[in-house]
């Protein structure tokens, strides 16, 4: 894989974005002319996918957008160095850890299995730090395999702490702030299911045990050392708090003479439809340098500056390309045209989960663009499993309620491009249910070359571990 990646080192700057329409649309609306480009694929490159991996569905992975994100990334803002990581749960296939790995950035791991996937890939050890809310049992070999941890509870703390008792071992703190930020509620404080600070939020340790002497009294009783301190407090910051939480988790580093580095976490959103603002990175970074300045001036030390996006580096760059294999009616005031797609939530299921909105893009079967055509046609688009929640055009931030979207008029075998799908899609989504295999992965170069990176699963895979018992 590395060869190829070095082969196509090319960079092109184009960000087209989908004009995909969003929300109920009346019929007047619909005399725009249909989109022949995705936001990476056209009608002839998502054919290209499709015979690549033998059918759909797929997801199709852009080299050159996966480029694009990470030099963004590499390129923020800092002070005194800078260390990205990927948090790979938003997309863990092998060949994007490696290629990633090859721009110089390191992994962030949500669990013990995360680590030895990576480690499995060929990413070294050093280069992989473990925030996670299960601490595996095998947490110390990690760790003297060079993993770097960071303590996300007092008992996680603890339980390094008695291992490592007197050994001056480096280990990181992971501190909710007191507030969060998630992509899909505009509270700091409540509850939402990408929020992870503030009161209504069990990730890291609570500020207040920091600032009350709790931690530094661990830290101490065990010797142990504190280089590391981090915050993540959610998927979809508002970039003004993300900035708060930068300047209050320098406070925190005061309490601790050894800490090198502040890690701010990711959580940098992603704009994947009109209306949707992309982070700017360059931005918000802005102001940290000012207050990492101010921090070395006060306190004679020189922190580096750690970041870990998942969804900014690779949600833009995977598209999930399906086939329409049903188109059903119903009439009346509630009536709708529904497309049925041979994917759905076993495969994105982020619209289910969260509400979440998707640019779609449709294509027709020949992959042509020739073909696209100018007819639209008012949709509810739906995916394949038995369960009226499959559903992928849901009202925004509403997974309980559906919207309609004007599409290019498709018939059953046309192509279905579903884009923003790279980040917690495929890693994410409720795979194998209905018995439905997982999708295979394709990535496609920047002169639209196309390469299988992952199979589609066998039905034999889906059932391998069952055992089978005479009750
Ligand atoms: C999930 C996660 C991230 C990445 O969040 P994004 O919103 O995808 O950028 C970063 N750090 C930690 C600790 C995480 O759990
Ligand atoms: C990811 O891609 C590699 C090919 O580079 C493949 O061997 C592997 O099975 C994939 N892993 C997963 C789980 O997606």
């Amino acid at each position: 894989m590395s060869r190829l990646f070095a082969f196509l080192a090319f960079c092109s700057t184009t960000s087209a974005f989908a004009p995909s329409m969003t929300g109920n649309t009346r019929s007047s609306d619909l005399c725009m002319a249909n989109p022949t480009k995705s936001v990476f694929l056209t009608p002839e490159t998502a054919k290209a996918c499709i015979e690549c991996a033998g059918g759909t569905p797929l997801y199709a992975y852009s080299l050159e957008k996966l480029e694009e994100s990470a030099n963004a990334c590499l390129a923020f803002p800092n002070a005194y160095g800078l260390t990205v990581r990927y948090a790979m749960k938003a997309c863990p296939n092998s060949s994007i850890l490696k290629y990633f790995s090859s721009k110089g950035i390191h992994i962030d791991a949500s669990s013990g299995y995360e680590v030895r996937r990576a480690m499995a890939a060929g990413i070294p050890a050093e280069h992989i730090s473990l925030s996670t809310q299960e601490l595996p049992a095998d947490f110390a070999d990690l760790v003297d395999l060079g993993v770097k941890l960071n303590a996300c509870s007092v008992s996680q703390l603890e339980r390094f702490g008695k291992h490592y008792a007197g050994s001056g071992a480096k280990v990181g703190v992971r501190v909710n702030p007191g507030v969060g930020s998630g992509g899909f509620s505009k509270s700091t404080t409540s509850f939402s299911k990408t929020n992870v600070g503030g009161p209504s939020s069990s990730f890291g340790i609570w500020h207040e045990l920091v600032t009350d002497g709790t931690v530094p009294a661990i830290v101490e009783k065990y010797g142990l050392s504190v280089e590391r301190i981090h915050t993540h407090i959610g998927s979809g910051s508002d970039p003004e708090i993300w900035q708060q939480v930068a300047t209050k988790s320098l406070s925190f580093c005061k309490l601790f003479p050894d800490v090198t580095a502040l890690n701010l976490g990711g959580g940098y959103k992603v704009g994947r439809v009109e209306g949707e603002t992309t982070t700017d990175l360059q931005l918000i970074g802005k102001p940290v340098v000012e207050a990492f300045r101010q921090f070395a001036q006060e306190e004679g030390r020189e922190l580096k500056l750690e970041i870990e996006p998942g969804t900014f580096l690779v949600a833009m760059a995977g598209a999930l390309v399906s086939t329409i294999q049903d188109k059903v009616i119903t009439t009346g005031d509630d009536g709708h045209t529904f497309l049925k797609l041979d994917a759905g939530m076993t495969d994105v299921l982020r619209p289910s989960l969260y509400g979440a909105v998707h640019p779609i893009t449709l294509f027709p079967a020949s992959g042509n663009t020739g073909d696209v055509g100018d007819e639209t046609e008012s949709v509810v688009v739906v995916g394949h499993c038995c369960e009226s929640g499959d559903l992928m055009t849901p009202k925004p931030g509403e997974p309980e309620d559906l919207a309609e979207r004007a599409l290019r008029k498709a018939t059953i075998g046309d192509i279905c491009v579903m884009d923003g799908s790279g980040a917690y899609c495929s890693g994410m989504s409720t795979k194998n249910y209905n018995s439905f295999p997982e999708a295979p992965e394709v990535l496609v170069g920047k002169n639209g070359e196309t390469f299988l990176i992952r199979k589609r699963q066998s039905l034999e895979q889906i059932y391998a571990n069952e055992i089978a018992v005479e009750v």
